[in-house]
């Protein structure tokens, strides 16, 4: 196994710079669970119009636009690169809107899994549309899946009745994008909010399990993770996503931020049905 770019003393928190599809082939133990927001493969040279001005609809060259082939050969390579690590009933949650929704659709029973829910995430506080010549995008979804059609996976199915107040919880949340309080050590372009990752990660695991985001960007899903007391591995290709990742996890430490973080979570879960 290569070196960690970062370790924690405790091993609970472990990042790796590296091509997700290579650093896949190197995992030793089973994953419990798997958080993925992969590149949708946007970044076209597009424009876009943000906060009343005018901006390029660019993330990064990881996000550069390539054929749909190319998506479609990427996407089934990592879900099954990570299916392979995977426990037997162990989930996975995958974050997209409709231009890679129906390609992951697709794949993931090609490969074997079985598709459990797609939730659709209804952020409170959208941007507007500007061309005015359609619907604003208010909504993400994320597909939950289990490694096997047979292999009964873990649901907690009380605590999230109990967060929805005694109801069963439905297959949409509202939540809002992220706010300040969560980018104290700067931001990724597209992060996702630490409150939807808490949700995903008490709905499906359970303390000491182990968690792998491959595309983990400011590695929300670590930060998440963490509070909750559970394992994780990080990979990313970038270095300066790492160094954000790495700021994010010695920042959690300090005296009473995971205090702070966990009144977030209740805060914003509460009332997120
Ligand atoms: C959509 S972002 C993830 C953002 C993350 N969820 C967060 O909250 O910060 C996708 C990330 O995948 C990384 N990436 C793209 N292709 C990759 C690959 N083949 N292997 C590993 N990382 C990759 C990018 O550098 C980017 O940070």
């Amino acid at each position: 196994m290569p070196l960690p770019y970062f370790q924690s003393s405790n091993k609970d928190f472990t990042l790796y710079q590296d091509d997700c599809l290579s650093a896949l082939d190197n995992l030793q133990q089973p994953l419990n669970m798997v958080f993925a927001d992969p590149p949708y493969f946007l970044s076209n040279d597009g424009l876009t119009v943000k906060n009343g001005k005018i901006q390029s609809v660019n993330k990064g060259q990881w996000d550069k636009f390539t054929t749909d082939d190319e998506t479609y050969a990427f996407t089934y390579d990592w879900l099954a690169k990570t299916r392979d690590k995977m426990a037997d009933n162990g989930t996975i949650w995958i974050s997209g809107t409709h231009h890679n929704i129906f390609t992951l659709g697709r794949i993931l029973p090609q490969l074997g899994f079985k598709i459990l829910n797609v939730i659709t995430w209804e952020k409170t506080n959208p941007p507007p549309n500007f061309s005015c010549r359609f619907f604003t995008h208010s909504t993400e979804f994320i597909i939950w899946a289990r490694k096997h059609p047979k292999v009964p996976h873990y649901f907690n199915y009380k605590l999230m009745k109990q967060l929805n107040n005694d109801k069963q919880m439905k297959d949409v949340w509202r939540l809002p994008a992220i706010a300040k309080w969560e980018k104290s050590c700067g931001k990724h372009p597209t992060q996702k909010p630490l409150a939807l990752l808490a949700q995903i990660i008490l709905a499906s695991t359970e303390k000491g399990d182990l968690i792998l985001d491959p595309f983990t960007g400011s590695s929300t899903t670590g930060i998440a993770a963490n509070v909750l007391e559970r394992n994780f591995i990080g990979i990313d290709k970038e270095s300066e996503f790492m160094k954000l990742s790495q700021d994010r996890y010695q920042d959690l430490q300090q005296e009473g931020r995971k205090q702070f973080f966990k009144e977030q979570f209740n805060r914003l879960l509460n009332k997120s049905m």
